[in-house]
């Protein structure tokens, strides 16, 4: 029989409804191949569920995720909510999905692309071979912890307030999972903290130090945040897998994904302990290009690929699709965002059709 999987569309804002479209017929072939029912549902998050509910995650959706056995999401976001304050944004919708599902552990694989290396903008024997997976902590930090807010003292002046806040358990969970991830790459992984000023780098360091004795096969770095975004652009290929807390990994993994030059090509993985995971791309709902027809959807498809492999367990069914986007690259086919001169240029839908008659064309 037929394995089924029920999967939770997020297409959301600007671009994401169009690279979905694109993700959702490349799984279709994938479930041909290889005996997968896939069933899929929609739901909506971000700025079209402001507009159609007025809150950036409503309830329903988030049910209908849990109800899932995997999450593919797009993108959220635009200048249509750009004034509305920060918790009704479409952001808050995405961290809210983050918390409600439990999604801790965020894989940002940063992966040259031998096709596209020229895309970058550093030099290429700096970054020829790159292949760094970024674990980023993702339900704790600044970005959760409390108290915060804005707050008025008794002079009348305002303060902000963030407060970075670890415990043990959260960042022994994060570890784990970055020992477990290390092992299955370079055996190498590096610990990013700010651990000579912050209390709170210093029990991260401390726990990620002590939970290394189970993982005598994983070599260990210690690296402070600052000297880290610096050696990520001076010398990349020195990294395999950093872990890191909530906010340093937004910033490196942006860093990260512009090595490559092509964040229009990068997916990510938002896994829980329950099993149930986001997989998205690294990059935005691009509003300037919206309903254009330009956009680029390989990033949704590698991250439905990511969801084969991280989500469902079908490693098979990854490489499939992995193969067949280098296969379309290889043929010189190109969306604008990593056009360079000699390559033909498509549009989102035609890359799409391409690779889809691409795989349809693999003996199995
Ligand atoms: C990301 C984004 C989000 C974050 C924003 C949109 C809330 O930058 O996924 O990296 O800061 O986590
Ligand atoms: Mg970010």
């Amino acid at each position: 029989m037929a394995q089924q999987y029920r999967i939770t569309l997020l297409p959301g804002d600007g671009i994401g409804p169009e690279i979905m479209n694109v993700a959702v017929d490349v799984l279709k072939v994938v479930g041909k191949k290889f005996d997968i029912d896939f069933t899929f549902q929609e739901a909506p998050v971000g700025g079209a569920a402001i507009d159609l509910t007025g809150e950036p995650l409503p309830a329903d959706s988030l049910e209908m995720c849990r109800n899932s056995d995997a999450v593919l999401l797009a993108a959220i976001g635009g200048y249509k909510w750009d004034h509305l304050p920060p918790n009704q944004r479409p952001e808050a919708g995405l961290l809210g999905l983050r918390a409600g599902l439990e999604l801790f552990a965020n894989l940002r694989p940063a992966k040259i692309i031998p096709q596209l290396i020229d895309a970058s903008t550093l030099k290429r024997e700096v970054v020829e071979g790159v292949d760094i997976l970024v674990v980023r902590e993702l339900t704790g930090g600044i970005y959760f912890g409390k108290p915060r807010g804005i707050f008025a003292s008794e002079t009348g002046e305002k303060r902000g307030v963030n407060t970075m806040v670890y415990s043990e358990s959260e960042i022994d969970r994060i570890a784990h999972v970055a020992f477990e991830a290390a092992r299955k790459r370079g055996s190498k992984l590096c610990s990013v903290d700010k651990a000579n000023v912050l209390d709170v780098s210093q029990l991260w360091r401390s726990r990620i130090t002590e939970l290394a004795k189970e993982y005598p096969d994983v070599e260990l770095s210690h690296l402070y945040v600052d000297n880290a975004a610096m050696q990520l652009v001076r010398a990349p290929k020195q990294f395999d897998t950093i872990v890191t807390g909530n906010l340093f990994g937004d910033i490196l993994s942006d860093a990260a994904a512009m090595l490559t030059g092509s964040i229009g090509m990068l997916p990510s993985a938002s896994l829980g302990s329950s099993g149930l995971g986001v997989f998205e791309p690294v990059h935005g709902s691009a509003p300037d290009i919206a309903g254009e027809d330009k956009a680029n959807p390989l990033a949704q498809v590698l991250s439905a690929a990511m969801m084969l492999r991280y989500g469902l367990n079908q490693p098979a069914a990854a490489d499939y699709i992995e193969n067949g986007v280098s296969q379309v690259l290889q043929n010189g086919l190109r969306t604008g965002d990593i056009m360079s001169s000699g390559m033909s240029l498509l549009g989102c839908r035609a890359m799409g059709d391409a690779l889809i008659k691409t795989l349809e064309e693999v003996k199995q």
